[in-house]
């Protein structure tokens, strides 16, 4: 199984220098609105303003950590934020991005959500948008997730999970999602096979609804399993009791 998350991560390392121009254009820059929505929402359940902690796991080049700085609301002191991503390329991506953001508040640290370097119960909000995916030990992942939150943090899950039951428009959109999106990634990038990869790994993953299980199993209480674009991508948030 190490194998396969090498070359996964690999192929990240691959794609990372065109990652951003080939995200935008595939998802038409829908996934800033998915990402601001996701901090906004985070930012409310989380019942505490002051000397926030995030950890941003498969981080990739940062768009969610600038999401996480540019979407806290005015009375929220956000204290430190970890990106976390095994991907040197894609951390360099991310440090080149996020260099002029607050860089005290700011650290990168590479590394497999399957071991976080995180202490237990030290970490406000968790996210991992469009990560979990690529974690072939995402259950191990999930527990690692669950240990270093505090008690009443929040997890922020944002991803492409299994189609379930889909509608005639979430058809389409799964065509959309499973032939053109990985066209155009690939002729972007010039790696066919990296976006070949995407709609594999969404038909190799779990559900949202399997994956809300995997997080009542683990203690955690959720807050909100909402699809957005025909389900194209789903927000799954839970607060750890
Ligand atoms: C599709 S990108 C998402 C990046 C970013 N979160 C975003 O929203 O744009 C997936 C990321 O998962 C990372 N990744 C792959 N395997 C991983 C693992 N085992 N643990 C943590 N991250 C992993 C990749 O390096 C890549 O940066």
């Amino acid at each position: 199984m190490q194998d396969k998350q090498t070359q996964i991560i690999s192929m990240f390392d691959s794609i990372a220098s065109t990652y951003d121009v080939a995200n935008r254009a595939m998802s038409l820059g829908i996934d800033r609105a998915w990402r601001k929505e996701a901090c906004r929402l985070a930012f409310l359940e989380l019942k505490k303003c002051e000397d926030i902690v995030i950890a941003d796991i498969a981080c990739g080049s940062g768009d969610m950590i600038t999401s996480w700085i540019h979407n806290a609301p005015k009375d929220t002191h956000i204290k430190h934020i970890y990106g976390y991503d095994p991907s040197q390329e894609m951390l360099k991506v991310a440090h080149e991005k996020l260099h002029n953001l607050s860089t005290s508040t700011i650290e990168l640290i590479k590394g497999e959500a399957k071991a976080l370097p995180f202490e237990d119960q030290s970490i406000d909000i968790l996210s991992i948008s469009f990560g979990l995916r690529n974690v072939l030990e995402y259950k191990q992942a999930l527990d690692e997730f669950v240990r270093v939150l505090k008690p009443g943090g929040i997890v922020v899950i944002l991803e492409f999970f299994k189609p379930q039951n889909a509608t005639l428009l979430q058809k389409l959109m799964g065509f959309y999602t499973s032939k053109i999106l990985p066209f155009v990634g690939g002729i972007i990038s010039s790696n066919l096979k990296a976006y070949r990869y995407l709609p594999q790994s969404m038909r190799d993953f779990v559900s949202a609804s399997e994956l809300e299980g995997l997080m009542k199993e683990r203690g955690m209480r959720t807050t909100l399993l909402k699809g957005y674009s025909a389900n194209v991508a789903t927000l799954y948030m839970g607060v750890k009791s």
